[in-house]
């Protein structure tokens, strides 16, 4: 299966609702408390949510996507929130930031593990020393175990697969944790990595 482009992203993101919601993912909440605000990098920002929370909580955020219209929505969430985040429309994959950051996010990208490899070794070298890389995803025990997300398994994280590709970096957690999903039977199971440049 090819995997989504920028279009097909376009159009799920045409309709007025946001596919996320506008609310924080509850894992970036939980692990951000105890960091002090700085400069962070959003990979795959979607609509935003997650880069706009951080500049709510005084982080200068740069919010990369390739989704034209994702940015859009994005764009027009921060001014109605009135923070500024940098948004940027740019194919993660194909381009590396060329500033460092105190902390680098990567929130539900599912790609082949090539390209997932490239994004993980591009938010690694974007970290300064002491900065901090989050790596949350659908959990590939989710498709049999948990509920949503994409379901082909390739795509899909395993928090010791992610940790074996952050080399240069210090594993602080490679897990896997469970969300709640309204109306769901049972929670989704996603991975949660955090490790740090030292
Ligand atoms: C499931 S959404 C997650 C959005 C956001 N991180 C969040 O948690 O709300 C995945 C996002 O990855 C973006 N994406 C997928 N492949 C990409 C690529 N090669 N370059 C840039 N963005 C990409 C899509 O446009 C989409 O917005």
């Amino acid at each position: 299966v090819a995997r989504p482009s920028a279009t097909d992203w376009d159009e799920r993101y045409a309709k007025a609702d946001l596919e996320w919601g506008a609310e924080p993912n509850r894992f970036l909440v939980q692990e951000v408390r105890d960091l002090q605000p700085g400069s962070a990098l959003d990979i795959a920002s979607g609509e935003g949510r997650n880069a706009i929370w951080l500049a709510e909580q005084g982080w200068s955020v740069t919010a990369v996507d390739f989704s034209q219209v994702g940015i859009e929505k994005a764009r027009r969430l921060a001014a109605e929130r009135k923070v500024h985040v940098d948004w940027v429309v740019a194919d993660v994959v194909a381009h590396s930031p060329i500033t460092s950051f105190d902390l680098v996010i990567v929130f539900y990208l599912h790609l082949s593990a090539p390209e997932m490899e490239r994004v993980l070794g591009t938010a690694a070298t974007a970290l300064r020393p002491g900065g901090t890389l989050l790596v949350v995803g659908h959990d590939r025990s989710n498709l049999t175990a948990g509920v949503g997300g994409p379901q082909d398994p390739t795509i899909l994280l395993d928090a010791d697969e992610v940790a074996s590709q952050l080399d240069d970096l210090v594993i602080e957690k490679a897990v896997r944790v469970s969300r709640p999903v309204e109306g769901a039977e049972r929670d989704a199971i996603d991975t949660l990595v955090r490790a740090k440049r030292p």
